[in-house]
């Protein structure tokens, strides 16, 4: 029977005097007139059955109350997609139960496909310090190959959420706290995932997340309420959005929060209005889990078919784990509630999907077994873990040359609760766990020290370190020690959806840990590993050496081992500001000047400062050290004035003055210092990633338009006021080399 659909299929395409086409991506306009005649076809609750969205077994969120069966469900043409189903076997059983429906429209398989399938890549914050654009499209086309070998056909990824509040466990998952990185890393990720076009069988559709602003929840708490200027929300917060839905993001989905008082599921502001109105975006929205479900505990909407009328009429197209357009929406279109059009208009967006995909030619292309095995077994894939984890780890801080690790030491010690972690390297949203093949930093170390080096390992404590009985022997093995590694940080599950901390230092007792071995003598190279920035004041200002290495990965150990030892040389620079204690929260390099700047930390009388703390973080955004040294010179600009339609160039010479080859990221930032809305003292505006040999130079360009100085008036049209610019290029945010000035001109 392994054909049937074929038949069956074909006949449903006879009978719609469609013809099959060839599996593979469909055209534009054929699509459209697929897509219209299926719908002539169709019943108000098979529509609204496209609409509805179903979990597996495994849930990632909160159960509904709903008792059912799935299967009757699909076989009735009650569900258009499932989420949380994965794997040849399990993706092809029920979409044949999707083709014995009426229509045999096939289902739609989403997954939280975040950083990898199989081969786990660096969380997106920590893969986000690379700056690299390829290295995140090339982990975003090797997972995109690995899900959709497995039967996957869509991501919800990237999330593109702006995050500058470090409490808030997701901003693991983004890009940061800058809107232009942001932006840039928004736009690879879609690439990675959709590949040139949708419909290619390595390829899986993108999910721009969460539309829009939830990650500027109220004190960084997950699902919190958010406040936010018209102005705020188009400047900082839209634009990541916007990048992927320019790189061809297919769908995006809502928001759990409310914004300025209306849930995000339910914004036709947002949805109708700005998205598919002003942005003309042509794919679906699919609701967060429960979203809709919970505008009633909102206070938005008095029952689950009032929160079904209100997420479709404004924007909503697919209801993900509510029950709520299943429930309610077809009544409320009976009764005059929901114009039958505009439900027709969310079930052409999702049909249209799935002719672009190819379903309907080919319900079971992307479940291959063949191609799955190929895909999860590629040892490239490894290899790419192993190189973008090197690129992802940021070197915080190293004195007194305490790294790169001398090789031929005698002996290392490597303590800490993470220094055997496995599980830990691979951060949240996990597909397939594969934990007990990883290395861990203890077995990366000791594959590099070589045979002449004795590794030893004692953790000190676990990742809580709620007491220090475990310290005494870490400390007996440092103290024998040529040098000691320390790994700290959080586990796996204390960054991610629902896991906001209100205390973002190292847990329990881990900074005891490192003073500890201090007292003996020993001052280790701290690793840390983590989803967020974390505060630890004590260690920043002790320690020597401090990488921060996040989540890495499924190679993660040994590309921290890579670093450690110098065989890679760190590159990466921080996506996030670090603060140097909670009571800076949020923080963002993109400050607005106040009346009362403070110019002199020892001088805050009556200025906008903290009496008991600095303005300034303990690590500034764009920041990471090198094992080698780049000096910046000789700015030129190919001229001082520009004409609103024009453009000029600015250039600077890059050399790499210390020891080894190395890579640099070069920021390049701007500040409008006068204008008709006050602007951020710095914005970044243009970064690129230089490799450098000892002794070799480079002429780095970037070119200036006028879309380099707009931002949004108070109107919020898209301006370039005229006037003078101050250029700033730099290695980060607070280290700025070379500066200059442009003149933009009335005409
Ligand atoms: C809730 C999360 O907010 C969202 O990002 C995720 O895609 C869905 N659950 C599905 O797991």
């Amino acid at each position: 029977m392994k054909h049937g659909w074929r038949l069956a299929a074909a006949a449903a395409a006879a009978a719609l005097a469609l013809g099959a086409g060839p599996a593979g991506a469909a055209e534009a306009g054929d699509v459209a007139q697929r897509v219209e005649a299926l719908l002539r076809q169709m019943t108000l609750e098979e529509k609204v059955g496209q609409l509805n969205q179903l979990s597996g077994k495994e849930f990632t969120g909160p159960a509904t109350d709903k008792v059912r069966s799935m299967e009757t469900e699909i076989r009735s043409g009650r569900v258009g997609s499932m989420l949380n189903i994965k794997g040849v076997p399990d993706t092809r059983r029920l979409q044949a139960l999707a083709l014995q429906s009426r229509l045999k429209i096939p289902l739609l398989f989403g997954l939280d496909v975040i950083h990898g399938y199989q081969t786990v890549f660096p969380v997106p914050l920590g893969e986000s310090a690379s700056w690299d654009m390829e290295e995140i499209e090339e982990s975003s086309r090797i997972a995109a190959r690995e899900a959709a070998g497995s039967g996957i056909h869509w991501t919800f990824a990237p999330m593109v959420d702006v995050g500058r509040d470090p409490r808030w466990g997701r901003v693991m998952e983004g890009a940061g706290e800058d809107s232009y990185l942001g932006a840039r890393i928004a736009a690879a990720r879609v690439r990675g995932f959709q590949g040139k076009q949708l419909g290619g069988v390595e390829s899986v559709m993108a999910t721009a997340k969460h539309f829009a602003t939830y990650g500027a929840a109220i004190a960084g708490r997950d699902y919190n309420a958010v406040d936010m200027s018209e102005h705020l929300l188009h400047e900082t917060y839209l634009p990541p959005f916007k990048a992927a839905l320019d790189a061809g993001a297919a769908t995006f989905m809502n928001a759990f929060n409310t914004l300025n008082g209306i849930p995000a599921t339910a914004h036709s502001g947002l949805q109708r209005d700005i998205l598919k109105g002003a942005w003309g975006f042509k794919g679906f929205v699919v609701s967060d889990w429960g979203s809709v479900r919970e505008m009633v505990v909102h206070g938005y909407a008095a029952d689950l078919p009032d929160a079904a009328a209100k997420a479709l009429v404004a924007g909503s197209d697919m209801d993900m784990e509510s029950n709520a357009y299943s429930t309610g929406l077809a009544a409320q279109v009976r009764a005059g509630k929901v114009p039958e059009a505009l439900v027709d208009d969310a079930v052409r967006r999702v049909l249209a999907k799935k002719f672009e995909l190819g379903l309907f030619d080919d319900p079971y292309r992307f479940s291959n077994a063949e191609r799955e095995r190929a895909a999860l077994n590629d040892p490239r894939h490894r290899q790419a873990a192993r190189r973008i984890a090197g690129k992802s780890i940021v070197l915080l801080k190293n004195e007194k040359a305490a790294l790169p690790l001398r090789r031929g030491l005698g002996s290392i010690a490597v303590i800490g609760p993470l220094a055997d972690a496995r599980r830990d390297l691979e951060g949240g949203w996990i597909v397939k766990s594969d934990a007990a093949n990883l290395a861990s930093l203890v077995d990366a170390v000791r594959e590099q020290a070589g045979p002449g080096t004795r590794v030893t390992y004692a953790p000190g404590c676990d990742v809580a370190c709620r007491d220090d009985r475990g310290f005494k022997a870490a400390l007996d093995a440092a103290s024998a020690a040529d040098a000691v590694v320390l790994a700290v940080g959080e586990s796996w599950d204390m960054s991610g959806e629902a896991k906001s901390r209100a205390d973002i230092g190292l847990p329990g007792r881990q900074s005891e840990l490192f003073d500890a071995l201090r007292a003996i003598g020993k001052t280790p190279v701290v690793v840390m590993m983590a989803g967020r920035p974390m505060t630890f004041e004590n260690v920043a200002e002790q320690a020597d050496a401090i990488l921060y290495a996040w989540f890495a990965g499924s190679e993660g150990a040994r590309a921290i081992a890579d670093v450690l030892f110098g065989a890679v040389n760190p590159s990466a620079k921080l996506p996030m500001s670090f603060p140097r204690n909670l009571g800076q929260v949020p923080i963002s390099y993109q400050q607005y000047e106040t009346g009362r700047p403070v110019r002199d930390e020892k001088n805050i009388v009556y200025k906008s400062a903290y009496i008991d703390s600095p303005n300034t973080p303990r690590y500034a955004f764009g920041h990471g050290l090198s094992y080698t040294r780049f000096a910046y010179r000789d700015l030129r600009l190919s001229a001082s004035a520009m004409a609103p339609n024009g453009k000029l160039t600015l250039s600077f010479t890059l050399a790499n003055t210390g020891k080894v080859a190395g890579a640099e990221v070069v920021q390049l930032y701007l500040r409008d210092p006068l204008a008709s809305v006050v602007r951020p003292v710095k914005e970044l505006k243009g970064f690129q990633r230089i490799e450098l040999q000892p002794g070799q130079q480079k002429t780095v360009s970037f070119s200036i338009d006028r879309d380099t100085l707009a931002f949004h008036n108070r109107k919020l049209e898209w301006v370039a006021e005229p006037g003078k610019f101050e250029l700033m290029v730099g290695s980060a945010s607070d280290d700025i080399r070379l500066r200059d000035s442009i003149t933009l001109t009335e005409r």
